[in-house]
């Protein structure tokens, strides 16, 4: 057996269906003194309602068409473009990331459920943010039958 612990996740993951339950968790998980990653900006929809509420927030996403038209809609927010699945990337922007929002397409079916696991054990473990939100369906139903089991007494 091995003696080795796994690593210790202190990130919270709040897991969110279709866009709506996404924003939501906006005013209830993004303080004043966040400083907030988000993957999957597209245009900058979300970016503009969690800028006004963080300290500092880069918005990213992978396609380079994306991030310019999301820069000139929203000229005051800070847009890198950027491949969620290079996290080395996302540690290179430098900053004390406590909030990752993550929304990328394809990663909210049923065949991507590894994919978002992955994900935020990645960044949960890279970054250590208090909390990742991330949009994805198909992990929200497959925790939705999850039981952690107590034994009795423990
Ligand atoms: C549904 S849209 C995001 C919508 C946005 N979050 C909002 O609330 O308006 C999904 C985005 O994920 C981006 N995306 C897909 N794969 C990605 C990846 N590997 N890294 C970063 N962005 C990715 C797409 O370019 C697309 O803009």
């Amino acid at each position: 057996m091995s003696r080795h612990a796994p690593p210790r996740l202190t990130t919270k993951f709040i897991l969110t269906m279709g866009v709506k339950e996404y924003r939501e968790t906006i005013p209830a998980w993004v303080t004043a003194d966040d400083v907030v990653l988000e993957l999957g900006c597209e245009w900058g929809t979300t970016s503009a309602l969690l800028a006004p509420r963080c300290r500092e927030l880069v918005a990213t996403d992978i396609s380079p068409e994306c991030i310019e038209r999301a820069r000139r809609e929203h000229p005051g927010i800070r847009f890198e473009t950027l491949d969620a699945f290079d996290v080395r990337a996302a540690l290179d922007l430098g900053l004390p990331f406590t909030k990752v929002y993550m929304d990328l397409s394809g990663i909210s079916g049923y065949h991507s459920l590894l994919d978002a696991a992955a994900l935020l054990v990645s960044y949960a473990t890279v970054l250590r943010p208090q909390a990742i939100v991330i949009k994805s369906a198909s992990l929200k139903r497959f925790a939705s039958h999850c039981i952690p089991w107590r034994a009795a007494g423990a």
